[in-house]
């Protein structure tokens, strides 16, 4: 199954239409965007805490981290560059945390609010290897826009 970007866009701004609250609209992007894709086997955010430090928000899947600084792992690359990572090999990505011996792919995408300012990163990992495409990139940027940058 592979997700149909347009109705999860559509489905995803009907469910979160005037909610302003950032775990409430987490949750609710995670839970759809989980289900739309059998690639995606681990979905979650990690939230800016504290300058430098993630804390797991909503997810969906097995147990993810609890913290990840900004200097470790795919995640703290995407917090402290501000930029996607897709990273088609996690073996071959210096400091990749693991938190899940079957994941071979994921994609990191960095979350702003209307502000500009970093609240968040949405990881998605797959357990197939190089799962993740520009176009993944491209419309979940564009997914998480239009959700966070009403807050
Ligand atoms: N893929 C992440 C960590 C895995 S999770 O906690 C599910 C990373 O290396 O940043």
């Amino acid at each position: 199954m592979q997700v149909d970007y347009d109705a999860l866009d559509k489905t995803i701004a009907a469910l979160t239409e005037g909610e302003t609250d950032a775990v409430a609209l987490m949750a609710t992007v995670v839970c759809e965007v989980h289900h739309a894709d059998s690639r995606f086997d681990w979905t979650g955010f990690y939230r800016v805490t504290e300058p430098g430090l993630l804390k797991i928000g909503p997810y969906q899947g097995g147990h993810g981290c609890l913290q990840i600084p900004f200097s470790r792992g795919v995640c703290g690359a995407a917090a402290r560059t501000g930029e996607i990572q897709l990273v088609p090999d996690v073996d071959a990505f210096p400091g990749h945390i693991a938190c899940a011996s079957s994941t071979r792919s994921e994609i990191v995408l960095p979350v702003c609010d209307g502000d500009g300012r970093l609240i968040a990163v949405f990881d998605i990992d797959s357990d197939q290897p190089d799962a993740f495409t520009e176009s993944d990139a491209a419309r979940l940027g564009g997914l998480l826009d239009a959700v966070f940058a009403r807050i």
